[in-house]
């Protein structure tokens, strides 16, 4: 399946509304932005910005993120100003500020977590949210506002620092309720739950400082089932420097428990004509802790199949350091119930 004849529901976004001049006074609105992969969502009257996942752009004919090539009006990245007129509306409901499902990006600099907060988790649960900073390279501090977490799941919350390499998370739980991170450009917080006998939390995060105002364009998604396998690498035709996609692949947000089955992670390089190194993906799996598979580079590793596998989840994380030349790859990830299936 080609990823992009998938319209894709956009879910980063700044929920930190303000007011909007062009924003109906009542109910939901899209707006398209002056940037083709940004747009807007008027709650009330109130406007917030948003960006499609992937480079799209925001097409006001269906209000979704679409490819770039079917969006009309666009022009080098940008749109001319459009009146009041042409504003469509939905009815899609919308929880400002919070990320409440396993899997949500948010591209904002301050926002909370909330995830079961006061109901019971199951045991198993492996979910992911996304942060993409909005301002650059931030000091940010996390703070566990509420939780009840069971004596098995004491730290059932690991937040990973997004700038480059991986390293080790901060755990939060019963014993640490605040994390600091430094000159990070986004976080991959992971919940994962061993027992069922404990209740969710509410996480909040606030900037305190811009270490760097420097924007790393890029995509914070995570994959919770195979409908984008296989996906082609680089995300779009995104020639920026310095992309830093971040990309999270899970079993139904859970820890696989059926035995002798995984989750398999294949990844393809197909490499490009000349010889330069322009990018590198990097591998992780996480089962209880981070783990890290390999890198994978073009050209020694061109057309050279890798293949990984976990009952957690895996994270990939593809930097693009130069415009040209774009190297491309693929990856494939699927639930297989035998280690026959691996090479
Ligand atoms: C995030 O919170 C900080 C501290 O309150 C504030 O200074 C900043 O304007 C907020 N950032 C955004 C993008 O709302
Ligand atoms: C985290 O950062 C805040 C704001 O800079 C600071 O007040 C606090 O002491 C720091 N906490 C830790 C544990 O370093
Ligand atoms: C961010 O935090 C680091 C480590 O605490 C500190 O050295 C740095 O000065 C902070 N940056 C800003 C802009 O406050
Ligand atoms: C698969 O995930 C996408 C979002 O990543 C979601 O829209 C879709 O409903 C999911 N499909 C199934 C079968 O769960
Ligand atoms: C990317 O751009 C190249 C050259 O303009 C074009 O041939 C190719 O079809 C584009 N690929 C995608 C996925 O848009």
């Amino acid at each position: 399946m080609n990823l992009y004849s998938i319209i894709l529901v956009c879910v980063f976004g700044s929920f930190h509304f303000s007011m909007g001049e062009n924003c109906p006074t009542e109910g939901i609105a899209y707006l398209p932005h002056s940037k083709c992969s940004h747009f807007y969502i008027c709650l009330n009257g109130e406007s917030a910005e948003m960006v499609c996942p992937f480079s799209l752009y925001y097409n006001p004919e269906t209000t979704q993120c679409d490819f770039p090539e079917i969006v009309s009006g666009c022009s080098g990245g940008t749109r001319p100003p459009i009146t009041s007129t042409e504003i469509p509306t939905t009815t899609t409901e919308l929880p400002p500020g919070t990320l409440t499902e396993c899997g949500q990006s948010i591209f904002a600099d301050n926002g909370t977590i909330q995830y079961k907060l006061n109901e019971n988790y199951d045991a198993g649960e492996l979910c992911v949210f996304m942060i993409q900073f909005e301002s650059g390279f931030l000091n940010t501090t996390f703070t566990l506002e509420n939780h009840g977490f069971g004596d098995l799941d004491s730290e059932a919350i690991a937040v990973y620092k997004c700038d480059g390499e991986l390293g080790l998370p901060t755990r939060l739980g019963s014993h640490t309720q605040k994390a600091n991170l430094t000159g990070a450009s986004g976080a991959i917080v992971i919940f994962r739950t061993t027992s069922s006998s404990g209740t969710g939390f509410k996480l909040s995060f606030k900037r305190n400082a811009i270490q760097s105002p420097e924007m790393r364009p890029g995509s914070y998604v995570v994959f919770n089932n195979e409908t984008y396998s296989p996906l082609n690498i680089p995300l779009s035709n995104d020639t920026h420097a310095f992309v830093q996609n971040h990309l999270v692949f899970t079993s139904d947000s859970k820890i696989i428990s059926e035995p002798d089955t995984f989750l398999k992670l294949s990844v393809t390089g197909f490499g490009n004509a000349g010889d330069e190194t322009s990018s590198i993906l990097m591998v992780y799996s996480f089962e209880t802790g981070l783990k890290f598979e390999r890198n994978i580079q073009w050209p020694s590793d061109d057309g050279k199949v890798f293949e990984f596998k976990t009952r957690g989840l895996f994270i990939l994380v593809h930097l693009q350091f130069e415009t040209l030349p774009i190297e491309t790859g693929m990856v494939t990830w699927e639930k297989v119930s035998t280690q026959k299936a691996f090479l």
